[in-house]
């Protein structure tokens, strides 16, 4: 998993009183215990110390969550006895490519990023933390539910339940190799204890196939487009993460096939009315999460060369592309209308952000944000009302394999 989701609420944050910083089992470097997206946590973080320990966390609702799902109804949707949908060849064919392990060599980190990293400084420094901090943890979310779901499937369906596992095994290679940037940083996620400490989000089966699989691919689009860019403007490749990026978004684009191929399995979650609306529902919920979050951080699509919006609705528009070879319904994020809602709730959302930094008792903010909150609800509801795109077929959406560029 790549990117981030979550279901889009506009309340800013919530606070626990929990340390972020523990003394570091990393010797010299500060160890983050919890994500965190605060500008002001990561220059506590960047900072370190005792100061730091003080910080409360800020987690937004926009922040990358961790999922759990039904294993029973997980068991019985990939038991080859109750479903003859399953197509076991093909799961077979997809579980020699995930063995082949394309980029078992590929994660080698040289000198050039603590090199390149002593150099970033003042704002774009602590934006870059934050960047890592949360892909580290979005892909670390990936590899929690790939795991146990491998662990799971292991007896009903082993091809199946191996596949997971190795997907496991791509995401752990990404979180790790993201965690050793920020150690160029003098900093560390505590995995471990973000395991256990941060909560999981429930979500039955079917909403976690629409939900991965848009993740995926939209990771996909994420990392090729910031690769593609630096590759033609290499002034602004700061720091050398970068470069890794061309073959590690293949491996976010055979996991999105894989739950291409999943979804294929269960026809009920494609063909229905139903199906349609909940497609459109996650699609758009991923988007605007997705725009909101990156256009609260433009500094740092900027200090790579990139406008964040235009890199935003690039991404949506080939993700939404990819997406209606599968999701029987999408959004017609290609209409200029969906693009002036979505600049409409960046602009709400900074008032309700600004709403949430003014010296007002807690009454009074949450008067102030009760209109605030109805205008991004009604934002939401046009655009997911807006007419959509009738796609998808479970006899078209075939699996490739092949690297898609
Ligand atoms: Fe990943
Ligand atoms: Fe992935």
């Amino acid at each position: 998993m790549a990117t981030e989701m979550a279901l889009v609420k506009p309340i800013s944050k919530f606070s626990t009183s929990s340390p972020i910083f523990s003394n570091s089992r990393y010797g010299k470097f500060t160890t983050v215990r919890m994500s965190s997206t605060s500008q002001s946590t990561a220059k506590a973080a960047a900072k370190g110390g005792k100061k730091a320990a003080k910080t409360a966390i800020k987690e937004t609702l926009l922040t990358p969550r961790f999922y759990t799902t039904d294993f029973d109804e997980m068991e019985a949707l990939f038991n080859t006895e109750i479903n003859k949908n399953l197509n076991q060849s093909e799961f077979e064919a997809l579980l020699q490519e995930f063995k082949t392990d394309y980029n078992q060599t590929h994660f080698v980190r040289n000198k050039e990023f603590k090199e390149a990293a002593d150099k970033i400084d003042g704002p774009l420094r602590q934006i870059f933390v934050e960047f890592l901090e949360r892909s580290c943890t979005a892909e670390f979310s990936g590899f929690l539910l790939y795991k146990e779901l491998g662990r799971r499937l292991k007896k009903t369906n082993p091809v199946v339940a191996e596949i997971f596992s190795l997907m496991s095994r791509d995401e752990a290679r990404h979180a790790g190799f993201l965690n050793k940037g920020l150690s160029d940083f003098n900093l560390a996620l505590d995995l471990g204890f973000l395991t256990k400490a941060r909560k999981y989000t429930f979500f039955k089966p079917k909403f976690i196939f629409y939900a991965t699989y848009l993740s995926e691919k939209i990771g996909y689009w994420r990392y090729i487009t910031i690769y593609r860019h630096l590759k033609e403007n290499p002034e602004y490749q700061c720091y050398p993460i970068f470069k890794y990026f061309e073959n590690w978004c293949q491996d976010e684009n055979r996991h999105g096939d894989f739950f291409s191929a999943l979804l294929k399995a269960q026809p009920q979650f494609l063909n229905d009315w139903k199906a349609k609306l909940w497609s459109r529902f996650f699609c758009l919920s991923v988007y605007v999460t997705m725009y909101l979050n990156d256009c609260q951080r433009t500094a740092f699509y900027e200090g790579i060369g990139l406008d964040t919006k235009e890199f935003d609705m690039h991404v949506i528009i080939e993700t939404n592309r990819t997406t209606a070879r599968i999701f029987p319904a999408v959004l017609d994020v290609e209409n200029p209308e969906f693009n002036r809602r979505l600049d409409k709730m960046v602009e709400i959302n900074e008032q309700l952000l600004a709403v949430g930094e003014t010296s007002d008792i807690p009454l009074v903010k949450n008067l102030k944000r009760i209109p605030l909150i109805a205008a991004l609800a009604s934002e939401l509801l046009a655009m997911y009302l807006m007419p959509p795109i009738e796609s998808g077929s479970v006899d078209f959406a075939e699996f490739e394999p092949q690297l898609v560029y």
